[in-house]
């Protein structure tokens, strides 16, 4: 079996042109079966981290953290000098914020902000002058079916993928006539550290109306979130949008019920959709 597997990934390596490749948030999930798989695959990838881990030899890691522009600019430059090129930039590094908008610190709207909307804007800005100067490039975002439609008490996560949603559609028609690709992943739920490092308020400064829902809902995302698919399954997907020669705009990344969810987001009236999802959340009027 394994050997079958080998036999097609080198066949495909042959076929497939090596690309220089950027990608954020390795340590982790996402970015660490990507960042693999894409070096497994012969491609050039360059991994961003913040702190030392256990890495894939093929990958040359750079450590940064995606709020600080100077750093960003420096891993950038980076790869510019090595490679003299970047073909594909992804920005996956991301994290969640979860709680009631009323009570959610401000240091940790500014954090969920800060890293899933400044993040990725700081390393396109980085990005572009070398692709504009290529005429060439890829920018993948992993967003979420979040940036799609919303989830209770995970209000700014929403925001912040709904802001990246916003900017990097219109960034995509700026950036036709540069030949420069901007491609969407939306990812329902998998099975990731996503879970585990999300920071939650249940209560703060004494208010602790929405202790109750609160909790109750976190529940269940971290129920669907850890009963989701394995990150390698996105990877292989985002190795797919690497390769193809052609990509779409946008790929959705889930189960059926949860690609169902974002077509009925769209064409239910809002009301009916809107207790689909309250019921789904155990959240009574
Ligand atoms: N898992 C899901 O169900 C799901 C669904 C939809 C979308 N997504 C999105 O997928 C992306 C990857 O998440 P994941 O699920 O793979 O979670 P993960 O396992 O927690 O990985 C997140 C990665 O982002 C890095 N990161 C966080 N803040 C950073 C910062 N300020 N600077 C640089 N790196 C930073 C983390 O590095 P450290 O180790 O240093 O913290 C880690 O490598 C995120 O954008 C997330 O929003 C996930």
């Amino acid at each position: 079996m394994s050997y079958v597997y080998c036999f097609t990934t080198n066949i495909l390596s042959q076929t497939t042109m090596s690309k220089v490749i950027f990608i954020t948030g390795i340590s982790s999930g996402f970015g660490k079966h990507t960042a693999s798989l894409l070096a497994e695959r012969g491609h050039k990838v360059y991994g961003t981290c913040r702190k030392e881990i256990d890495h894939d030899p093929k990958i040359h890691v750079l450590y940064m953290d995606v709020t600080d522009v100077q750093a960003v600019e420096k891993g950038i430059n980076t790869v510019i000098e090595k490679e003299g090129r970047i073909d594909v930039v992804i920005n996956n590094a991301g994290t969640v914020v979860g709680g009631a908008v009323e009570i959610t610190p401000y240091d940790d709207i500014r954090l969920q902000m800060d890293t899933n909307f400044m993040g990725p804007l700081n390393v396109i800005r980085a990005a572009l002058p070398h692709l504009r100067k290529q005429n060439a490039g890829t920018i993948i975002n992993i967003s979420s079916m979040n940036g799609l439609l919303v989830t209770p008490f995970v209000g700014f996560y929403c925001a912040s993928k709904f802001a990246l949603e916003g900017m990097c559609q219109s960034l995509r028609m700026e950036l036709k006539p540069f030949n420069i690709k901007v491609i969407m992943v939306n990812p329902g739920d998998f099975k990731t550290n996503n879970t585990a490092s999300r920071r939650i308020t249940h209560t703060y400064n004494g208010i602790d109306a929405y202790e109750s829902q609160s909790k109750k809902t976190i529940s269940v995302i971290e129920k669907d979130e850890t009963g989701g698919w394995a990150p390698d399954i996105l990877a292989r997907k985002i190795c797919k949008i690497v390769e193809s020669k052609n990509p779409c705009n946008r790929y959705v990344i889930g189960s059926f019920e949860q690609k169902l969810a974002v077509v009925l987001s769209y064409i239910l009236p809002g009301s009916w959709f809107a207790k689909i999802m309250e019921d789904h959340y155990g959240i009574k009027g």
